[in-house]
């Protein structure tokens, strides 16, 4: 199966992609976390990429492509994905949707995640992440134990830059522009699309994504 979770910056995208992945064995393509990996080792496209993610702006479709098409060449065949952060405008959704068509696959499900500004502003400002492991946390929502201090490693929390109050108004304002508008791109393309309120706990909102996708444990 293939799922896009789409959603605005801070509603949950990769706090549910991880418990999702982690539960039933999913992989995640999360063109977020493949941009700062590459900034992070210093790649020219990573350097590239930067300029665009230091502003709150999409980076050019181009380069994202190029990640995608090179992280689907890692993934066996008939692999369960799910997409964080991409497609992320109408050029992308179609070029992806063409990508998969060629080896007979398609989108199946759209997840949408949902909340308020002021939700999504408080989430997001207290964001902290771990530099090793990835793992992410939440000052007043889901602290660690240790403040500043991964539980999983002990790594030094640190925020993203791009989590800065004037970057995230911009980041806001083009995830309406250019993303939400793929909301009604994949209801007409019949794709089965499902809003799930991203506002409850994170335990209640992993529960009604497992049942909109059909998933359970047992
Ligand atoms: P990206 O990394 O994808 O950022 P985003 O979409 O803005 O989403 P976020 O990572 O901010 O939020 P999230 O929804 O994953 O929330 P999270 O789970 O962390 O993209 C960054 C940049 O890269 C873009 O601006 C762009 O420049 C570039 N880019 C990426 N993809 C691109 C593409 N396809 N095309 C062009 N450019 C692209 O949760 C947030 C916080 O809330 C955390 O602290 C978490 O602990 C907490 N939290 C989560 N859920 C709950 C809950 N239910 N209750 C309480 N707290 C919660």
């Amino acid at each position: 199966m293939h799922v896009v979770l789409l959603g605005p910056p801070g509603v949950g995208k990769g706090t549910q992609g991880i418990l999702l992945a982690d539960a039933f064995g999913w992989e995640r393509i999360v063109t977020g976390d493949l941009l700062r990996a590459a900034r992070d080792a210093g790649t020219e496209l990573g350097r590239e990429a930067q300029q665009y993610m230091a502003r709150g702006e999409l980076v050019h479709d181009q380069l994202i492509i190029g990640i995608v098409q090179e992280k689907l060449k890692t993934l066996t065949l008939g692999t369960n994905v799910v997409f964080d952060g991409f497609p992320r405008n109408s050029s992308q959704a179609l070029t992806f949707s063409m990508m998969l068509q060629t080896v007979g696959l398609a989108i199946d499900q759209v997840v949408v995640l949902e909340a308020d500004d002021d939700v999504l502003i408080k989430r997001i400002s207290g964001r902290r992440s771990c530099p090793s492991c990835g793992a992410v946390y939440n000052q007043s929502l889901a602290s660690p134990i240790r403040e500043g201090v991964c539980d999983t490693d002990g790594g030094a929390l640190f925020r993203r830059a791009d989590d800065e109050p004037s970057t995230v108004r911009n980041r806001l304002e083009v995830y309406r522009r250019e993303t939400e508008p793929l909301i009604a791109y994949y209801e007409k393309s019949h794709a089965l699309v499902h809003h799930i309120a991203g506002s409850p706990s994170v335990e209640v909102v992993q529960t009604a994504l497992r049942d909109a996708l059909g998933l359970s444990l047992s």
